[in-house]
This record gives structure tokens, sequence and C-alpha cells, in this order.
């Protein structure tokens, strides 16, 4: 996709145009419910990290509930210190010459996140008692130039939102979930679906022309970094101690024998990624040539 500096001006005024518009305080809209049952549906079951694999199978409708319930806080925990860090990083962006046109829409970014990480927050505390922590990539070791570096932050954004607004979509629609924890992912795809656009359009615009302003060395070295990152991602959407908390004897053996699952690889490269890959290809950010084969040992 090409994208016109006057597309690119144009795009990002209606996203500030719809922040406005839309702007609503999280913090007094929800009506906060006393206590979500472990026999409910926290997330759709289909969405359960064992789904088409024999611990699925062997479940009884009561574990698969009650995994729901810290599947459902693990992902909610993913996005309270994904935000934290999204925040933070486009936080120094702020004011780069590079990201003038997008200046104003980053203080709305910067805004609608520190409202979701606040209930996120709060729905963890609340209903769990815990937020799950997440050891993130340490990956800003990488020597880039602005505009690299600014590429690579926003595609990291961009793979981190992807995966969370594909649960995020198919929750709020599903009808078996509990009515407030739809609400709450129906809330957040609202906001999200504008950064998603915003993150495609910058990439779009900065990366073009990146295969003859860079040598390939440079590119094989991001696309490296950017796989890495997509695969630290999955790996976080199968917390050992979400399956513990859920009550299986050992939590690094199901997280180990389900991201081996080729049901599980599967899922992730042709439905849960498919659209942050083609992103990324279109976009030369990853190389095309190789297909992704994530190496989960690591
Ligand atoms: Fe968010
Ligand atoms: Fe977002």
């Amino acid at each position: 996709m090409s994208i016109t500096q006057t597309m690119y001006t144009d795009r990002i005024a209606k996203l500030v145009q719809l922040s406005r518009e839309r702007h609503v305080f999280s913090f007094t809209r929800f009506d906060w419910v006393d206590d979500i049952s472990e026999a409910d549906w926290w997330v759709s079951p289909e969405l359960l990290t064992i789904y088409g694999t024999p611990y699925y199978e062997q479940a009884t409708e009561a574990q698969r509930k009650l995994l729901s319930k810290w599947e459902c806080i693990n992902l909610f925990s993913l996005n309270v210190t994904g935000e934290q860090e999204l925040i933070s990083g486009v936080a120094e962006l702020l004011h780069t010459p590079m990201l003038k046109e997008a200046n104003d829409y980053l203080h709305h970014f910067i805004d609608e996140e520190n409202q979701h990480m606040w209930y996120f927050a709060k729905f963890c505390e609340n209903y769990a008692g815990k937020i799950y922590g997440n050891k993130k990539l340490q990956i800003t070791t990488l020597k880039l130039d602005p505009r690299l570096a600014v590429l690579v932050r926003f595609a990291q954004i961009f793979i981190f939102e992807e995966v969370g607004h594909y649960y995020n979509l198919k929750i709020a629609l599903d009808d078996r979930v509990h009515p407030f924890i739809r609400e709450i992912n129906e809330a957040h795809r609202n906001d999200e679906s504008r950064h998603i656009t915003f993150g495609r359009i910058l990439l779009a615009r900065l990366a073009e022309g990146i295969t003859e302003d860079y040598p390939p060395e440079v590119l094989q070295t991001i696309s490296n970094h950017l796989r890495k990152y997509v695969q630290v991602t999955i790996e976080s959407l199968y917390n050992p101690t979400m399956y513990r908390d859920a009550g299986f004897a050992s939590g690094i053996a199901v997280r180990s024998a389900l991201l081996s699952h080729p049901v599980r690889q599967e899922f992730h490269t042709r439905e849960l990624l498919k659209k942050v890959l083609a992103l990324l290809g279109d976009t030369n950010l990853i190389q095309k040539e190789t297909s992704f084969e994530p190496d989960y040992q690591s």
C-alpha cells in the first residue's frame, strides 16, 4: 500500500476528529459488578489456549470455565503491562520532527491507553486479586537511526494491538460470555480499531522505500527482531501461572505441550497472526521470502 503525504495527513486528521467525537471517560463509564462467578465463561471456549488439543477434550465444562477465568485475567494483564510499555514508548516520541503530523493523534493515543490500562488493572484486581507480571523482551539494544527506531516501536505496538484486538472482537460478540466482560472488550475494541488504523497508516508511510534506503543486512536485522517479538507475544498467551491457577498440575509442562502442538501453531500463523504478518510483509519490515517458523524452544 502506497500512502502519499496528503493521504497520510488527511487520515490522521480524521482519526483525531473521531477520537474527539467518541471520547469517553472510562473512569466513570462502567457499572462495576460485585463479582463474576467461576461458573461463567470469561472468554469464549474456542479462544482457550487448550482448544483443539487433548487438554481441551479431557477437561470438563467446569474446568474449561475456570481456565477461561484465568485466560481472561492473563489477556487483561497483558493489556496492562503492554499498555504501560506502549505509553512510555509513545511519550518518548512526542514532538519528534519525524512524527510532527501525528503529534496531536499521539496525545489521544496516550490518553486512551491510559484509560484502558486503568480499567484492565481494576478488573484484574477486583475479580482475581492480582495482575499477572509479564517479562517483555529487552530488545532496545538495537542500534537504529530515528526512522528505523520509530518503525520498530510502532511495529511492536501494531503486533501487540492486533493480537489483542482479535480476542476483543470475538469476546465482545459472544453472548455466552459474562455481559460485563463483553462490555469491557467492546469498549476496548472501539478505541483500538482507531489505534490499529493509525499503526497501519504510519507503518506504510514511514516504511515506504526502505528497501532502497537501507542495505539488506539492516533489514534482515529488523526482520529477525520483529519475528522474535511476534514469538514472545504468542508465548505470553500461554502463561504457566494461569494454568496452575486453573488447577493444572504443571503450568510449564502444559505451556510447552501447547506451544509445540500443530493445531495451536496452525491457529497462530493462519488465524491470529494473519493480518500482522501480511502488513509487516507488505511494508518489508519482515522478509517475505522466509515463512514464519517460530522457534518455541528458545
Ligand atoms: Fe488499549
Ligand atoms: Fe491501543
